[in-house]
């Protein structure tokens, strides 16, 4: 279960449980009191990467709920929404799974998130990658950071689904709801939120590298979406400024 239980580990950390979207195991329960509390919701496969099986969830209204898979937008009525949802994570394999176990297949499948509302540049959400590394037993240390900018009509970032690259400078320059914000400040703070992070998961899990998806609303608060063990290195080849990389390197 891992992301359900990296989340669990950070969530237990005082100082970093505000920066966590609330998170809960897949159940129509949790569906239906998230949806009802935030309007959208996220969902992920806990054990998948690369943004594969994710689905953003939105009540319109009247009964009726839009599903993003990728680029694939589709309204389904209210009564339709769990049985749709479990049939996407369940697949081919549902008439395999006795119906008593199924409740548990999804909870350990799938988890249910608060869909932040990610700052955009020209409409498209962006997050920040954050590397988080040490040798040995010096301290952690911010070895890299970039932004990745959803390809045009994505709701999710991953490089793999076609996001560009930027310097995280470059895009907060260019996000209009944070242009009157320190960005010194808000670079520091992505900064402190991973260490914290880091510090938190290290007692929990042999590491020595983490690679963080942040985000920054609009109000230029930094969220924590999700903490990779095993981060790839080489889209920091796809900066310009080949120096992170190679810090990161050093690290390795
Ligand atoms: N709670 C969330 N709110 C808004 N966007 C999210 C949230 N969780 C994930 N995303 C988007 O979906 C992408 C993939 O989710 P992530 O948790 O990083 O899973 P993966 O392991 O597939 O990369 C993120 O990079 C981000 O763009
Ligand atoms: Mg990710």
């Amino acid at each position: 279960m891992g992301k359900w239980d990296r989340y669990s580990v950070l969530n237990e950390a005082m100082q970093i449980r505000s920066n966590l979207p609330e998170t809960r195991l897949m159940s129509e329960e949790n569906l239906w009191e998230l949806l009802a509390k935030y309007g959208t919701v996220i969902l992920k496969p806990q054990a998948a990467s690369g943004g594969v099986g994710v689905m953003v969830v939105s009540s319109e209204g009247n009964d009726r709920f839009v599903i993003q898979v990728k680029l694939k937008k589709q309204i389904v009525a209210k009564s339709d929404l769990y049985p749709w949802l479990t049939r996407e994570i369940l697949q081919d394999f549902a008439p395999f799974i006795p119906i008593k176990e199924i409740d548990s297949v999804l909870a350990g499948s799938y988890i249910i998130q608060y869909r932040i509302p990610l700052a955009e540049i020209d409409g498209c959400p962006f997050d920040i990658r954050v590397m988080v590394q040490r040798k040995a037993d010096s301290p952690w240390t911010v070895t890299g950071k970039l932004a990745k900018l959803a390809s045009s009509g994505f709701a999710i970032t991953n490089v793999n689904l076609g996001a560009v690259i930027l310097p995280v400078e470059i895009a907060l320059q260019r996000v209009h709801a944070l242009k009157d914000l320190p960005h010194q400040a808000l670079l520091a703070e992505l900064d402190r939120v991973a260490l914290l992070a880091t510090e938190q998961l290290h007692q929990h899990y042999q590491i020595h590298v983490v690679g963080y998806d942040l985000c920054l609303d609009n109000q230029g608060k930094v969220w924590i979406i999700e903490a990779n063990f095993s981060p790839h290195d080489h889209i920091f080849l796809e900066l310009e400024d080949k120096t992170m990389y190679a810090t990161i390197q050093k690290f390795r």
